[in-house]
């Protein structure tokens, strides 16, 4: 158990609450600092844009339609018994939705929403005031929850168990256990690697959504939602094509929406028409299946330095000098899911459909095996 030296609980409550915003936003950065049009990471231009594109009501909540359908039911189902709704856990990709569908969960059970993330709890000891500051049936968000550190995990279990939490005040001798009692809460976690979630803490979740790419046809109905909230003048084929491009994606859906918009008002008369959305994103550098430079990029190092693959993605990684987790969390699952790269045993290999992407006709060992004869 995490030794903690709190003499009143209560109060310290106040002085303990972080602001749950702020640290949000200190782990949302963009790596590099670099602007990546196709990351599906949170950048600040996003943040200010996502207060008015992101869906309040689960109406409004466009595509993953298993996932909404089920929600409702338990959304329903907790009203009827006036209970709190079961801890949920919410996984998938960067920017499918899962922080919106928190909020969402909140705003239809009537509850406050107190959001954290798993890196910005270092001891659990700041979880003390979050907790003891909980009303009965609030929410809990904790994003990223697969980073949460070992000691503040384990001091979550009862919590989420038992709406208990353990103090231990004092040191040697003198230690004494206090267990304090909480309010029946509602956690959501968001992660965009389940499998990364330790089995005793994925256990104590009873509600568990997967988020997956969404349809290109949605996408169109989220790009047309969003042009009309922002004023945008743009055509369905023109929406088509940029959903087509958008990687499964709603947060790259807007982004490139944004840009395009940009473009047409300097380059154009405003009108967002397909043409002028090809030539925006060509000049972004994204292309028709919504690739952009550091998948590309990807692509071409597992070809020439890797002779294809199996490669693994820390090699990968330090070959582009980016980090691990920009290769895994927003290049590698829509790779994969578009079959240009597929997993092994042994690591990453690319498919022909990568070469003819790419427009290299021969994989590096069918050349190889034709400079033989
Ligand atoms: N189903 C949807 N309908 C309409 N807009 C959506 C939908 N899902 C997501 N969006 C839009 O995409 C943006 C990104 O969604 P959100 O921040 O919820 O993603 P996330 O899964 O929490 O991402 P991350 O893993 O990076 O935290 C939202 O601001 C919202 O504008
Ligand atoms: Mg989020």
């Amino acid at each position: 158990m995490d030794k903690l030296q709190i003499p009143n609980p209560k109060s310290q409550t106040k002085s303990q609450i972080p602001n749950p915003k702020s640290q949000i936003n200190s782990n949302k950065t963009n790596p590099g600092g670099r602007e990546k049009l196709i990351t599906a990471k949170e950048t600040d231009d996003d943040q200010i844009l996502n207060i008015s594109l992101r869906p309040s009501r689960l109406a409004d909540f466009i595509g993953q339609k298993e996932l909404v359908e089920n929600l409702k039911v338990s959304l329903e189902a907790a009203k009827k018994r006036s209970e709190p709704i079961d801890h949920t856990l919410l996984s998938g990709p960067p920017g499918l939705g899962k922080t919106s569908l928190a909020h969402i969960i909140a705003h239809e059970m009537g509850t406050k929403i107190t959001a954290t993330s798993g890196p910005a709890i270092e001891r659990a000891g700041d979880l003390i005031g979050i907790l003891t500051n909980l009303a009965q049936g609030d929410i809990l968000f904790i994003d990223e929850i697969h980073r949460l550190s070992k000691t503040v995990e384990e001091f979550i279990y009862p919590a989420m168990e038992n709406f208990e939490i353990d103090f231990v005040i004092d040191k040697g001798p003198y230690a004494k256990t206090i267990k304090f009692n909480l309010k029946h809460f509602t956690l959501i976690g968001a992660t965009t690697r389940a499998g990364l979630l330790t089995a005793p803490l994925r256990s104590r979740f009873g509600i568990f959504h997967h988020l997956d790419f969404y349809e290109a046809e949605d996408l169109v109905k989220i790009l047309t939602r969003s042009a009309k909230l922002l004023n945008i003048s743009i055509d369905k084929d023109a929406a088509e094509e940029i959903a087509r491009r958008s990687r499964g994606s709603p947060r790259v859906a807007n982004r490139l929406l944004r840009r395009v918009r940009d473009w047409v008002q300097v380059k154009r008369d405003g009108k967002i028409t397909k043409e002028a959305a090809e030539e925006a994103l060509k000049s972004h550098g994204i292309d028709k299946l919504g690739l952009d430079n550091i998948d590309r990029k990807v692509i071409n190092i597992i070809r020439e330095s890797f002779g294809g693959g199996p490669v693994g993605v820390e090699s990968i990684a330090a070959t582009l000098n980016e980090e691990p987790d920009t290769i895994v969390d927003v290049v590698e699952p829509f790779l994969l899911k578009i079959g240009l790269l597929k997993r092994t045993p042994r690591g990453r290999e690319l498919t022909r459909q990568a070469y003819e992407h790419m427009g290299f006709s021969r994989t590096p060992k069918e050349t190889q095996e034709k400079g033989l004869f």
